[in-house]
């Protein structure tokens, strides 16, 4: 299959991750996916698993809070010659922690993922899209944020920093890049997703929220897809996603 168009996904983790289904949206779309995280093994698999169903994906093996291998990152994409028309930064990390045991460097390196690594890459790829903006269709910039973001709960400060700095600097980027034509956007997932993350890792706490209590990965990354294809006219900034049943 031959693609006119490219996509972004930055932070791509497990199979059943959240960032591994975001590719699997856009690769059905005929787009050409550009799969980057910074573990080998993991991107290679998500690549082979969308190849096997005849879409097309290429891996990027990148740290997005190193400034050298985000320059590494955009050359790829640039040298591709299809118009990026679609990025998502959708790296984290979590680490619940009492405030008091928090490190000066635990909390630089959530800050890090979270927060500077969507400001390295949002420059970069800015700057692509400008220089793209005659061939491309639309562009969008979309950011994964989390009920952090909005919401600093006792036993998170590391993490809702780093989540309510990247939303901030997503409003930043769509108030100065949207008349430009760039579509920025913040997604808020307000509860558990579900994915390797939290159902291998807690497997009691995600049989505990019961039936349809976790984030469905293939929803939640239809949600994406829509806001790409927002008419100009009528975009979203912003949108939270839950269970029916969570609480908020
Ligand atoms: N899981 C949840 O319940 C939940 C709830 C609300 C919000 N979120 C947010 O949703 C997003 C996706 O979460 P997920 O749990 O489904 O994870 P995921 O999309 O499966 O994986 C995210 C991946 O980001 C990668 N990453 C971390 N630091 C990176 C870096 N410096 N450079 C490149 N890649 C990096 C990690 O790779 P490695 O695996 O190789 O370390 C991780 O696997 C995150 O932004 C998270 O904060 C998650």
């Amino acid at each position: 299959m031959s693609s006119q168009t490219s996509a972004l996904v930055m932070g791509v983790g497990p199979e059943q991750g959240l960032g591994a289904a975001l590719c699997r949206r856009f690769a059905k779309e005929e787009m050409q996916v550009f799969v980057c995280g910074r573990t080998k093994d993991k991107v290679d698999a998500v690549c082979s698993s969308i190849t096997n169903q005849n879409g097309n994906a290429v891996p990027i093996v990148t740290d997005v809070t190193e400034i050298k291998q985000v320059e590494g990152m955009i050359n790829i994409i640039r040298d591709s010659q299809l118009p990026l028309e679609l990025a998502v930064y959708n790296a984290g990390n979590n680490l619940p922690q009492k405030f008091l045991d928090v490190t000066a460097e635990t909390f630089t390196s959530m800050w890090e993922v979270l927060c500077f690594g969507g400001f390295l890459t949002s420059q970069a790829i800015i700057r692509l899209m400008l220089e793209q903006s005659e061939v491309a269709r639309r562009q969008s910039l979309l950011f994964t944020g989390a009920s952090g973001s909005i919401r600093g709960k006792a036993g998170f400060s590391a993490f809702a920093s780093g989540k309510g700095a990247l939303r901030m600097l997503s409003q930043s980027l769509a108030r100065e890049f949207g008349p430009q034509g760039i579509h920025v956007a913040h997604v808020i997932i307000d509860g558990v997703i579900n994915g390797d993350k939290v159902v291998k890792g807690f497997p009691e706490y995600a049989e505990g929220l019961g039936k349809d209590g976790l984030l469905d990965l293939d929803a939640i990354a239809e949600n994406y897809w829509n806001l790409h294809r927002q008419h100009n006219t009528a975009w979203t900034q912003e949108i939270d996603l839950r269970p029916y049943k969570e609480s908020f």
